[in-house]
């Protein structure tokens, strides 16, 4: 039987009592979803999965999302390798705030991320619960976001300029399969505060890095309040700090929470596999 456990933070539960390496039945997805809805971040310890199995699991909750800008694994199309070596002297890959893919027209409703080589110290993923960093809005903050229409992009990480291109020496060496493409160039809107496809819960829906601008906004202004929202949305008040071990499936809600990956883990390998899922 399906067990979840709220963990003690802003969003979360461990879900327990369950073996994700067979088909779930009816019930447990049921009783998956809805705690995925309630906590937005669920930590299932202990499953040894195969590639097959973490795509299984994905298409429980949705269809494969369409995954641009990567390399899939090795006759796995729709998972991709969140990777670097112990000897890679890159910068870290997804350490800002973020939301997966929020600059695609029907961006994935979640993210799944299985830990295979887990580093003894650091590697954290931090995620922060939006709907809480919403409900919280001081007024004169809110009252400047809440009719914006944001402008996402993935130029900034994705285009030949961006922060990922082989154009700039320090990505020599990546262990990660990232492809640059001029396809990053283009835009997509989304309203800034967001009805959650299923709840209906208000968030504010992702942050600067994909987001370009605000079409009501002159860019300097733009650029200027998205900083200011950018610190606010990270805030330790909404943030969960998870921890990884080998063989730890994390599942999460790309319409509730943002999230970041942190270092401290140089001199040791750090091998993740990740899925999305689209509705
Ligand atoms: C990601 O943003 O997909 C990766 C997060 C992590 O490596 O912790």
């Amino acid at each position: 039987m399906v067990k979840v456990s709220p963990i003690d933070a802003p969003c979360g539960a461990v879900i327990t009592g369950i073996d994700l390496s067979s088909k779930l039945s009816d019930e447990a997805v049921v009783d998956i979803r809805q705690a995925w809805l309630q906590h937005h971040v669920l930590v299932f310890p202990e499953q040894v999965l195969n590639p097959a199995d973490l795509e299984r699991f994905t298409l429980s909750f949705g269809h494969f999302g369409d995954d641009p800008f990567f390399d899939p694994i090795k006759e796995h199309n729709h998972i991709v390798a969140i990777r670097r070596d112990a000897n890679e002297k890159t910068p870290l890959f997804a350490e800002n705030w973020h939301t997966d893919w929020s600059f695609q027209a029907k961006p994935p409703i979640g993210t799944c991320l299985y830990g295979i080589k887990i580093p003894p110290v650091g590697g954290d993923t931090l995620f922060a619960n939006q709907h809480k960093a919403f409900d919280e809005l001081p007024a004169l903050l809110k009252s400047k976001i809440e009719h914006l229409t944001a402008i996402h992009s993935a130029a900034s990480a994705y285009s030949p300029e961006g922060l990922y291109s082989d154009k700039h020496e320090q990505n020599t060496g990546r262990s990660m399969d990232i492809v640059v493409s001029v396809e990053a160039n283009r835009t997509q809107t989304h309203p800034l505060i967001r009805a959650h496809t299923e709840t209906g819960r208000l968030a504010i829906y992702s942050t600067a890095g994909y987001i370009q601008g605000f079409e009501e906004l002159e860019e300097i202004e733009s650029k200027k309040l998205l900083h200011e929202l950018y610190q606010y949305q990270g805030s330790p008040q909404f943030v969960y700090r998870h921890k990884w071990q080998p063989n730890m499936l994390v599942m999460w809600d790309n319409r509730s929470v943002l999230h970041k990956a942190t270092g401290g883990y140089d001199g040791y390998d750090r091998l993740l596999h990740r899925t999305t899922i689209s509705q």
